[in-house]
């Protein structure tokens, strides 16, 4: 009788829970981000203050160009103080937001909001 691959059945199961968390854990994270994007930058990219720009419509290709130019402090971030629903916000910037996200949740990101 032949012996079952258990090596490759853990390997097949552990990918399907992986991919299956991994899914599910990025729209989750998006949500946040997105969130966490607006309390500046107005719902969904559309500003309602002077001293932060919109995001709404903007092409993805500068969204991502903005976000590598505050990674590499090739632009100011000046401290801002974010709006939430519970008022607001410590005040923080775009280049250590930009040091936060990885490369799909920009590219996540620039998606939304050049749509929106
Ligand atoms: C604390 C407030 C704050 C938060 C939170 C914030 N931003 Fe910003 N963002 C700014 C300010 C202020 C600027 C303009 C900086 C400058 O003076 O050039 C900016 C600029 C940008 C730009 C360049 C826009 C342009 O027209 O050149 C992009 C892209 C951007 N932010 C994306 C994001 C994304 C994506 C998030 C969420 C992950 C985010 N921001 C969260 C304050 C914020």
């Amino acid at each position: 009788m032949n012996k079952p691959n258990y090596q490759f059945v853990l390997t097949m199961l552990f990918s399907a829970v992986f991919l299956l968390c991994d899914s599910s854990f990025a729209a989750t994270d998006l949500q946040v981000l997105i969130k966490q994007c607006n309390s500046c930058h107005g719902p969904n990219g559309h500003t309602e203050r002077g001293d932060v720009p919109a995001l709404a419509g903007k092409p993805v290709s500068e969204i991502k160009a903005a976000i590598a130019q505050f990674y590499y402090f090739e632009r100011h971030c000046p401290n801002k103080r974010p709006r939430t629903e519970k008022g607001t916000g410590s005040s923080t910037n775009m280049c250590s937001i930009a040091s936060t996200l990885s490369d799909e949740e920009v590219a996540a990101l620039a998606q939304f909001y050049n749509s929106h």
